[in-house]
């Protein structure tokens, strides 16, 4: 069942304006660029009262660089009210991607648990469930991203702690009724998490869906310009002290340039989605009409099998298609 956040402003809004919440000598427009490892304070209270505000991951609570600046305080703060669109969540910066899935699965499974995974998961993603989480003890089932709640539900086992989606998945673009699977998850204890790289905040409210976790490779839409790696965990406010606790044990952080820069680019996300949606549409609406393509697969166009679930879940479609050459 979705679920309905806190009324608020339009997407573009918040994508103008969230992360802004810090007291700057200076209001400006974004942050100033902070590097820094060493963090000075005044007085041994003031260093006690940060520890404190850095072991519970307080916005704005900060003993060492790894922890956070001014400038990844912004990035987080923004990314939570952009990705959260209503909903009370937190979130942590990862260097990559891929950093951020791997974090927020060692966050939360441990030996003898087991995770269910779509599919159609991206490639990195399935080579750790069957490499180092394998190794680990946990044991991973691959589910077809077409599968309905009652099908889930057959898979579940009691040590089962994870759902792992991807809509659409990756090459494959297979759509999953990511409500109906989220909502299962919550009444069996699971925590849902969901890769969000193909929509991006545009076009999908995860956290209207259900899900527990996102996971944005800010490398790619939100960032915008092909020139940092880094990725990002969104999560409900009920499960941010585990996976808090996952990035300060694994030491996960960013430098402030690059943070700076995802802010920075993140401001245009939504005119590059909609140019995006419409160049992607205009080329694979075009390669339906060639006669060496078998097959264009494109969740927004009326022939794709997952169409119905994207218009009803989706607001619109983001740049990434794929298509199978006749023969
Ligand atoms: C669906 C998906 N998830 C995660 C990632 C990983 O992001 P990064 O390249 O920042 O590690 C990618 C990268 O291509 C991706 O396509």
């Amino acid at each position: 069942m979705s679920q309905s956040p806190q009324p608020g402003p339009s997407i573009d809004t918040l994508i103008a304006e969230a992360g802004r919440g810090l007291e700057l000598p200076i209001r400006t427009a974004n942050p100033p660029v902070v590097r820094a490892s060493t963090v000075l304070f005044d007085t041994l209270a003031q260093a006690a009262e940060a520890g404190r505000g850095t072991a519970a991951g307080e916005r704005h609570a900060s003993t060492y660089g790894t922890v956070g600046t001014q400038t990844t305080f912004a990035l987080v703060d923004a990314l939570a009210a952009i990705e959260g669109q209503g909903h009370d969540c937190r979130a942590a910066l990862m260097p990559s991607g891929l950093a951020a899935i791997s974090t927020a699965l060692l966050g939360f499974l441990s030996p003898g648990d087991h995770m269910l995974m779509t599919d159609s998961v991206y490639g990195p993603a399935r080579v750790l469930a069957q490499g180092m989480l394998a190794r680990l003890g946990v044991r991973t089932t691959f589910f077809d991203p077409g599968i309905d709640a009652d099908g889930l539900a057959g898979l579940v086992r009691p040590e089962t702690k994870v759902l792992y989606l991807e809509s659409p998945g990756s090459y494959t673009f297979e759509l999953q009724d990511v409500p109906a699977l989220a909502a299962l998850a919550r009444s069996r204890g699971i925590v849902s998490m969901i890769d969000n790289a193909w929509a991006s905040p545009m076009f999908a409210r995860p956290f209207d869906w259900g899900i527990d976790i996102s996971i944005l490779p800010l490398t790619k839409y939100w960032s915008g310009h092909a020139d940092l790696l880094m990725g990002a965990v969104v999560a409900r406010t009920e499960v941010w002290p585990r996976l808090w606790e996952a990035v300060r044990q694994l030491g996960m952080c960013v430098g402030g340039d690059d943070a700076w820069l995802v802010l920075r680019g993140l401001r245009t996300v939504g005119v590059r989605m909609r140019a995006h949606q419409e160049n992607a549409l205009a080329v694979a609406r075009w390669l339906e009409r060639q006669p060496g393509v078998a097959r264009v697969l494109h969740p927004a166009l009326p022939g794709h099998p997952g169409h119905e679930l994207w218009r009803r879940d989706f607001t619109g479609a983001s740049g990434l298609f794929s298509f199978e050459i006749a023969g």
